[in-house]
């Protein structure tokens, strides 16, 4: 018998999971997933955009995943410290191990002038206010904003850029909430830059995503045929890799096209590095430093600079792992570190300690990703099994009651369905589909009233 706690329930929380009680190398394994959240699947419900039903869809697979007989939802249990989190050594003591699967859940720093401006957002915050994260900022984002700029060019930049272009109208069926679609129907935004500071053909989003913005029914997109031809692959993309070499071509083929007049424009920029947000007690514009290819894949500046208005400001560069307290934590790299999976503390696997998804390999990658990690990390562990076995934790309902002491009180799987019946609920006096809610109280006492 194995008892393991997998601390996360997004992809690699539950993959984990899933392929820890579908192995047949090591009989009697069964998993208890804790999440610091009342509600499971992490970026699946907090991130992934809502007008991607099919991607949300996945949350089916997941939710299969977790009703296995011998996997257990403990939500609303943070791990670290906290008054009411469960440090990582005391975990030790409840199981036979430990797999963190906590993600990226913060944002990286431009390290800028100006960044805090009002205005000024991490992409983070405005994805977790359409997503109806309970700890999301109140909202604001796009009150009395014409122009918005988002910096960055990867697949975040490309979902935050295209909900902007998006009359609400168009977000209605999602499950987005009412608070945000109400904001987002009195957006005042006409114009859109999303903006590189590379070339097209270095983007960091897919082509599929950035096909999409070019679909969009109130909005066009537009390239600067000279900016982005400062890129060397522009003019014959053959030897680029794949997705490059497609979204150079989707990229040329709006390049120079002038304005059709649509409601909403987006414009896809290319070599400016950000340097200062502008703006007195307010963000009015974002200053950009024009840039060159170095020839080595990088970029130089050239001393020209070029101001972009913005009332509003997101920052899309990438996300970040939060230390836990009690975990090693590299925090150059804002992951943990590990071997395989098996977590590090000075250098050496620390016995019953395992880390997997992003934050083991860092915030890049798509959910399918977190499947063959979760499968390396789950490896190693059940190499380590006769050791672990060794190990004399608490028996079963001992650990739960640990989980359920010290002011938590865990949304058990029961609880979470009774979100889920509330948010439907919700939905049809709204006259939408299921919609999300958006705050702590609203979520524990849904899954009070069912669970
Ligand atoms: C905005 C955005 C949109 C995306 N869209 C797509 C997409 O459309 N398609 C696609 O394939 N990929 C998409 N991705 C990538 C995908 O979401 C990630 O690959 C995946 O979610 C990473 O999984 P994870 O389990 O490591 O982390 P997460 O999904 O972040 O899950 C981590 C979980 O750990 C919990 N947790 C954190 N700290 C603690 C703690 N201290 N105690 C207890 N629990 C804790 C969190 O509440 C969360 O539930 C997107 C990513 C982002 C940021
Ligand atoms: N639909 C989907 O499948 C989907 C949706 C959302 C997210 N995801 C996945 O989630 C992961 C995270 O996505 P992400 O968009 O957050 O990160 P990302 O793909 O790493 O993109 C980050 C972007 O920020 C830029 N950047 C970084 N530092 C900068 C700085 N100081 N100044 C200006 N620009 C800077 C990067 O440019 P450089 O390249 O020049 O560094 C890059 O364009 C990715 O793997 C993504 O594919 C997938």
């Amino acid at each position: 018998m194995l008892r393991i706690a997998v601390v996360g329930s997004g992809p690699s929380g539950v993959y984990t999971a899933q392929a820890l009680v579908q192995q047949q190398d090591v009989p009697g394994v069964t998993v208890d997933v804790l999440d610091r959240l009342p509600c499971p699947y992490g970026l699946v419900r907090y991130g992934v955009a809502p007008d991607h039903e099919k991607i949300k869809s996945l949350q089916n697979n997941l939710r299969a995943a977790m009703e296995h007989p011998d996997i257990r939802f403990f939500g609303n249990v943070p791990v670290g410290d906290g008054p009411r989190g469960i440090a990582p050594r005391r975990l030790l003591d409840l199981y036979h191990a430990v797999v963190y699967c906590v993600g990226a859940a913060t944002d990286r720093r431009l390290g800028i002038p100006g960044e805090d401006l009002p205005g000024s957002f991490s992409a983070t915050e405005f994805v977790s206010w359409y997503s109806a994260h309970p700890d999301a900022a109140p909202g604001g984002f796009v009150l009395g904003a014409r122009s918005a700029v988002v910096i960055g060019v990867g697949n975040v930049a490309v979902d935050v850029a295209r909900v902007l272009a998006r009359g609400a109208g168009e977000l209605h069926h999602t499950d987005v909430p009412d608070a945000a679609l109400g904001a987002l129907a009195e957006s005042r935004v006409t114009d859109i830059h999303m903006v590189g500071r590379r070339g097209p053909s270095q983007a960091k989003f897919t082509t599929k995503e950035l096909r999409e913005l070019g679909t969009l029914p109130g909005a066009e997109t537009l390239v600067q045929a000279g900016e982005a031809a400062l890129d060397p692959a522009w003019a014959d993309p053959g030897a680029l890799p794949a997705v490059g070499r497609r979204n150079v071509e989707v990229l040329r083929e709006w390049s120079g096209r002038p304005p059709a007049g649509r409601p909403r424009r987006i414009h896809v920029r290319f070599f400016l590095r950000p340097v200062a947000l502008l703006g007195d007690g307010a963000v009015r514009a974002v200053r950009f430093e024009r840039t060159v290819p170095d020839g080595r894949g990088g970029i130089a500046g050239t001393g020209e600079f070029e101001d972009v208005e913005a009332q509003l400001v997101l920052r899309s560069v990438g996300y970040r792992g939060v230390p836990i307290a009690g975990l090693p934590f590299d925090g150059g790299l804002g992951t943990v570190p590990h071997a395989e999976g098996r977590v590090l503390r000075d250098g050496t696997p620390s016995p019953g300690e395992y880390v997997a998804g992003w934050i083991k390999r860092g915030p890049t990658g798509v959910i399918g990703t977190n499947r063959s990690c979760a499968k390396e990390t789950v490896a190693s562990l059940l190499a380590d099994a006769g050791a672990l076995s060794a190990r004399t934790p608490v028996t079963a309902e001992e650990a739960r009651a640990v989980l359920r002491a010290a002011g938590r009180r865990p949304v058990e799987w029961p609880g979470w369905l009774g979100i889920e019946a509330a948010e439907a609920a919700l939905g049809r006096r709204l006259g939408r589909g299921p919609v999300k809610i958006p705050d702590w109280a609203g979520l524990l006492s849904a899954a009070r009233a069912d669970g």
